[in-house]
């Protein structure tokens, strides 16, 4: 039987509490928070309370709690995208391995640092890069791996978020101000640009990307519609972005949750009066696109087609990769994978093999319980040289990432090798 780990919460907000959390209530023998930070009172002492944490080692902010010596192994870094950098600096000194949640940061520099003082220190620092320990994607590059389909040649991945997803967090919240989190290949899409790169299994070289915010704009507002829903808005009995329809039905739970610490019905409508959720979505100061495509081409020659749309009324990623023996067909909330070979004469064989993928039912298709169980092992097993690897490859999904928005700002095509000696530079 082994003792739990021990460790510290940097921001108890949403996947602080959600998702990490929640593993360790779920799991009180492999993880235990004996620290938190999160200048929020209400946050911090409900994450205090849920984990049995003494007041004396509760912090109002991270530099608080990372100015003390340490207070444990580990540290489980959920603050905002733009905190991540110094609280990461701060944390690898102070001598925390780190599971850091994604973004890395908000700039390439950025993330290549945190790198860089990870391996200067000889510390563990994971990317909650959820999706890569879901059964759907880890089956997908066993069967890329192992030659299902031959040699890889392209891949086709789409990511729809949801109308409402959309309008939710890159609309009215956190990741609707892309000069503030940083554009929404990144926010969103950074999970697919490192799935793009593990399982193209090489570094990319050259990309390009086109995108714009077409619809969540003042000038596609309905005739009359004021600044905010509970204004007594003329469309609101047909606008799929009515806030009341979205926040004061029966559920709670997120993406509820977010506007309002306090569930209650008075909470909640307080929050649409006064917060950022009770605003018109064509009438917020956001600027992240919505929607964007990425084609980028890999070291060993595999090419990528990926597409993020906010448009979409089911939320789903999809995947399909071609390869010199066959086609994988894959969608994710479907949980099934399809495997055809080509055939001598009959084209595709008569018979796909098709394999079921369900997950665990947290957040995530089980991913968010993947991505602790691995930062746990790797502490456990002390496996710097695998977390090293899974690193460099979330680095490079990330500069993927800025070097796309790059190439769509730009309109150019952007060379990786250039790009990279120019952040070096
Ligand atoms: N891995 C994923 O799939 C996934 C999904 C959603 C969000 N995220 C990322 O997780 C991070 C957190 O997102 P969230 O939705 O929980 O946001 P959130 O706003 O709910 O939580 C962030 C918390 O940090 C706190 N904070 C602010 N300043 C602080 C300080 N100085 N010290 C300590 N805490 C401070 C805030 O009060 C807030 O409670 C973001 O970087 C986001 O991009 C990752």
């Amino acid at each position: 039987m082994t003792s739990p780990l021990e460790a510290v919460l940097l921001g108890a907000g949403q996947r602080g509490t959600d998702a990490c959390g929640a593993f360790a209530r779920r799991h009180p023998e492999q993880l235990r928070f004996v620290a938190v930070a999160e200048p929020d009172e209400e946050r911090r002492r409900r994450f205090a309370r849920q984990h049995g944490i003494d007041p004396a080692m509760c912090f109002a902010a991270y530099e608080d709690l990372l100015a003390r010596p340490q207070l444990a192994p580990l540290c489980f870094n959920t603050t905002m995208d733009a905190h991540h950098l110094p609280s990461t600096l701060m944390a690898l000194e102070a001598g925390y391995d780190i599971f850091l949640e994604k973004p890395m940061a908000v700039t390439a520099r950025d993330c290549l640092r945190i790198a860089q003082v990870a391996r200067a220190r000889g510390r563990i620092v994971q990317i909650c890069h959820p999706l890569r320990y879901t059964p759907f994607y880890t089956k997908a590059r066993d069967l890329l791996t192992s030659g299902a389909i031959g040699r890889v040649i392209s891949m086709t991945m789409v990511e729809n978020v949801g109308y409402w997803h959309f309008a939710h967090s890159y609309v009215r919240g956190n990741w609707g101000v892309a000069a503030t989190t940083g554009p929404l290949i990144l926010t969103k899409c950074c999970h697919d640009m490192d799935l793009a790169v593990w399982l193209a299994g090489d570094d990319p070289v050259r990309v390009a990307s086109f995108g714009a915010l077409n619809e969540f704009r003042p000038d596609r507002a309905p005739e009359g519609a004021p600044n905010r829903c509970t204004d007594g808005c003329p469309v609101e009995k047909t606008c799929p972005y009515f806030a009341p329809a979205m926040y004061m039905g029966d559920n709670t739970d997120w993406p509820v949750s977010v506007i309002s610490s306090d569930p209650s019905a008075e909470a909640r409508w307080q929050a649409l009066l006064t917060g950022p959720y009770g605003r018109c979505v064509y009438r917020c100061d956001n600027t992240a696109v919505d929607h964007q495509t990425v084609i980028a081409e890999f070291a060993n020659g595999v090419s990528l087609g990926f597409s993020v749309h906010a448009n979409a009324f089911h939320p789903c990623r999809t995947l399909r990769v071609t390869g010199s023996e066959g086609e994988l067909n894959g969608h994710l909330e479907k949980a099934e994978i399809s495997v055809v070979r080509f055939t001598p004469g009959q084209g595709l064989e008569a018979n796909p093999r098709v394999f079921s993928t369900a997950g665990q039912a947290d957040a995530h298709h089980g991913g968010d319980t993947g991505a602790i169980s691995n930062f746990l092992r790797c502490v456990r097993e002390d496996d710097k040289q695998g977390a090293a690897e899974s690193l460099d490859i979330a680095v490079a999904g990330h500069l993927l990432a800025f070097a796309a928005e790059q190439a769509r700002v730009t309109q150019t095509l952007v060379d990786m090798k250039s790009y990279r000696l120019a952040l070096a530079g």
